[in-house]
């Protein structure tokens, strides 16, 4: 796909601009022609030289040292797709308001072509509501986000603001040049509220130990991101990362009483309630102030029941349509019953105990149950691909008539 296609590759100044070499590199290897365009940091960080080698053309850093008498707008209608990698903060905020005060900044501005991003920076630079508002009006203008993914950072720290890998990068330019990205493309939830709940909740034995479970919050996150791509103003309740790239409101949590405060308060004014979250059933009836010692023997935990979050929504007057999950191990006969007794309008239910299905897993096997008993068993496929399918049913579900 990418073999023949005119890449414009943009580089912002960041430590990620190293990775921006081997990218340039990987294009070329794909049968790409790579024309790179380069801020004035970014030039310090990696040097033009290093492009001008890899991709055979020396980049362009200027409007004023140039040949070309207008170099962005002759790139700028020469790409089939351009990418910027890293785009750093002050980067994306230019392009989201259209500040064009550089030629990278100018070429993105004046290609009709594709876009995608690719952030770098530091985390609290990432959160800050400042970027995150640009990089909603970034997806909302159609732009492709690719991370940022949490890890290691430059400076010692960690945390979301990694730059993704140009295998990646890779793979997003390849989608937007089959039209197959979902980024922004598909609008069919603008003007709806969702809430998501994700993650597994944390019900306190003492300040160090808890009653936990496996949950890792890809399966909501996957929910959370793909409705707010489709335009949906998103809450995600959860314990966990949220997914990095999507304009959503995130609520961290840690126990099931905190999930349901923050949920109940929200699910009144919301059209769709996705409750993905694994949340514990019951929980010690008093929580230790301090740690519980091996030598003061062994421990009796008293527990109680947690709020049922999912059934309070169901009791509400004015309830949203509701989603339920569950995980079920060996028999779906649970899930099954579940969709008929809980009063929601859809029950997804996987067998956590299958390989690639469940807990932490990146792809998901699950059973989509009606109130009726009807059931819709799907494939093993990615997380992402199950929300993207979960939301065609719901609002399927959810037409007039
Ligand atoms: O997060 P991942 O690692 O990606 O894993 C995804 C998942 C396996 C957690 C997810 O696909 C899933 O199955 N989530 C539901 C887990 C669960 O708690 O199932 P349950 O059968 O115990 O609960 C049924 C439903 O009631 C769920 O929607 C749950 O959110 C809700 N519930 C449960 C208990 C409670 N006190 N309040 C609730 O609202």
């Amino acid at each position: 796909m990418l073999s023949g296609r005119r890449i414009v590759l943009g580089v912002s100044g960041g430590v990620a601009a190293y990775k921006a070499a081997y990218l340039a590199r990987r294009l070329v290897e794909v049968g790409a022609t790579v024309r790179s365009v380069m801020t004035e940091s970014a030039v310090h960080f990696l040097g033009a030289q290093t492009l001008a080698a890899v991709t055979g053309h020396h980049p362009v850093g200027g409007f004023w040292d140039e040949a070309e008498v207008s170099p962005h707008t002759d790139l700028g209608q020469w790409a089939d797709a351009m990418v910027i990698a890293p785009a750093t903060a002050a980067t994306m905020a230019k392009l989201a308001t259209g500040l064009s005060d550089n030629v990278l900044i100018a070429t993105a501005l004046a290609t009709e072509a594709p876009l995608v991003v690719a952030p770098a920076m530091h985390t609290e630079m990432w959160e800050n509501p400042a970027t995150q508002r640009n990089v909603r009006t970034l997806l909302d203008d159609g732009v492709t986000i690719v991370g940022p993914l949490s890890g290691a950072l430059a400076g010692g720290d960690s945390g979301p603001g990694r730059m993704v890998e140009p295998e990646d990068i890779l793979t997003a330019l390849t989608e937007v040049l089959s039209g197959s990205s979902t980024e922004a493309s598909v609008r069919d939830m603008d003007g709806y509220a969702v809430l998501v709940t994700a993650g597994g909740t944390r019900e306190p034995i003492d300040p160090v130990r808890y009653i936990g479970n496996r949950s890792s919050g890809k399966m909501g996150n996957a929910i959370a991101g793909e409705a707010a791509r489709r335009g949906a103003q998103v809450s995600l309740i959860t314990t966990a990362a949220p997914p990095s790239g999507a304009a959503i409101e995130v609520v961290r949590v840690e126990t099931a009483q905190q999930m349901a405060d923050a949920t109940w308060e929200r699910a009144g004014e919301v059209d769709f309630a996705v409750m993905a979250a694994a949340v514990a059933d019951f929980r010690p009836r008093q929580a230790e102030d301090i740690k519980l010692r091996r030598g003061d023997g062994l421990p009796v935990i008293d527990v109680e029941p947690t709020p049922d979050i999912l059934a309070g929504i169901a009791a509400m007057e004015n309830r949203p349509y509701l989603v339920g999950f569950a995980a079920e191990t060996g028999s779906m006969e649970g899930a099954l019953r579940k969709a008929t007794e809980k009063g929601v309008d859809l029950l997804v239910g996987n067998d956590v105990t299958r390989a690639g299905s469940g807990f932490a897993t990146d792809t998901n096997e699950v059973t989509v149950y009606a109130p009726s008993g009807e059931s819709d068993r799907w494939p093993l496929l990615s997380k992402r691909e199950v929300a993207r399918r979960l939301w065609d049913r719901i609002l399927e579900d959810r037409k007039p008539g």
